[in-house]
């Protein structure tokens, strides 16, 4: 069921060309980045299937009461009001983006852009696949929009300005982020449980490899002198510190896996239950009304880190470092948005420092500690 609700009584249309959308704008990403962009005096469109949910959530981000909204339930169907009605911007924040994201950012095409915050190796491939589709079609698509991917992207993309190509790049995101009260979210849970079934991923030789979720573990000293653990994963950050390096081994970790030693050691079968997609359906409705108490962030800053290495020796290290991730995410999603929408983009599929720049990263807010 789709259901386009304008209040001003014209047919989109004639101004369509200036509103950003926002998939998924009840969600705590979307509410951010709606919030963000009003603000900042875009025309903003909130998309997603509860329409009395859309607009309560709208008027606490600062749009009228009586603002417009797209209901949709689908990507199909949000495609199909993309396609009708034109929008310069389409933000994703729906979750599922291996399957979510070449369906809206197609449907934004020929003209329109697109950002979402897929941070998985399928979601990031499969977007990035379309970059010839992009530049024929003059539009910016940008996946990766969020903490993941840009907090380890733009450091590397550092580290290598004006240097040679490296030979080993390893990369370890390490988000700190406040926990709001309610339920975890089918969107979140869907990203845990593919993270899981996923398995890990490196590149050894140029080549993307299987490898051990959670292997390489790490104990990580900030430079703020906090500290935490990480290990290794199959993500969105592995393929863009590959791209953006050109280094022939690439390894990332993320503070999300567990290192403990006996979870560590059961991840593998967690893996292979939940790829049985019954399970898999189980766990993310499970997972995505499970309750959450609020919490503070548990460290002060959230970290983004890179070790690049040359063949001959040369070691260069480097961190980003932001407050609280989500708030950041929404950050860097709002920013890479309203670039958008303001014209400022090379046409063509692209994760965020790739697209916009390292300066991206400082422009949401984040600081550079570099060696
Ligand atoms: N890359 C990064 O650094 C990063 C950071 C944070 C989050 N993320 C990812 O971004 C996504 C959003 O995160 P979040 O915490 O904002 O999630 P969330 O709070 O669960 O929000 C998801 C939003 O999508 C909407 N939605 C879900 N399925 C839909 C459907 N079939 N049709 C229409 N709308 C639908 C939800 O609407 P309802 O209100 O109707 O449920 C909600 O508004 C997740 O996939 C998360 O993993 C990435």
């Amino acid at each position: 069921m789709t259901e386009t609700s304008e209040t001003d009584g014209t047919a989109g249309k004639s101004r369509a060309s200036d509103e950003v959308w926002i998939v998924g704008a009840t969600g705590r990403v979307g509410r951010g980045v709606t919030a963000r962009l009003t603000a900042r005096g875009l025309t903003v469109v909130p998309v997603g299937r509860g329409r009395e949910r859309m607009l309560a959530a709208g008027t606490e981000a600062g749009l009228p009461g009586d603002a417009k909204v797209i209901v949709a339930d689908s990507a199909e169907r949000i495609a199909d009001e993309i396609v009708r009605e034109r929008p310069r911007v389409v933000v994703n924040t729906m979750g599922a983006f291996a399957a979510t994201a070449p369906v809206i950012a197609r449907a934004c095409m020929p003209g329109g852009h697109y950002v979402d915050l897929a941070n998985d190796v399928v979601a990031v491939d499969r977007l990035l696949a379309l970059h010839d589709e992009a530049v024929r079609a003059g539009s910016t698509l940008v996946t990766g929009a969020g903490f993941g991917v840009l907090a380890t992207e733009a450091v590397v993309a550092k580290l290598c300005e004006g240097r040679p190509t490296p030979h080993r790049v390893r990369v370890d995101a390490v988000a700190s982020v406040a926990v709001e009260a309610g339920v975890l979210g089918a969107a979140l849970a869907a990203s845990i449980v593919d993270a899981l079934t996923a398995g890990g991923r490196r590149y050894e030789n140029g080549r993307l490899m299987t490898s051990r979720l959670g292997a390489d573990p790490q104990q990580l000293i900030f430079p703020d002198g906090e500290s935490a653990k990480s290990a290794g994963v199959s993500s969105g950050e592995l393929l863009a510190a590959h791209a953006v390096s050109g280094a022939p081994f690439v390894t990332a970790t993320s503070a999300l896996v567990p290192t403990a030693p006996l979870i560590r050691a059961l991840l593998p079968l967690l893996g292979r239950l939940l790829s049985v997609p019954a399970l898999r359906r189980l766990a993310v409705d499970r997972l995505g009304r499970a309750p959450v108490k609020a919490a503070p962030r548990p460290r002060k800053h959230s970290w983004g880190h890179a070790v690049v290495e040359w063949a001959d020796g040369t070691r260069h290290e480097g961190w980003l470092r932001a407050d609280d991730g989500m708030d950041f995410t929404a950050d860097v999603t709002a920013t890479v948005t309203e670039l958008l929408a303001r014209g400022v983009g090379r046409p063509g599929a692209w994760t965020p420092a790739a697209a916009l720049g390292t300066d991206l990263a400082t422009t949401a807010g984040g600081t550079f500690v570099l060696d």
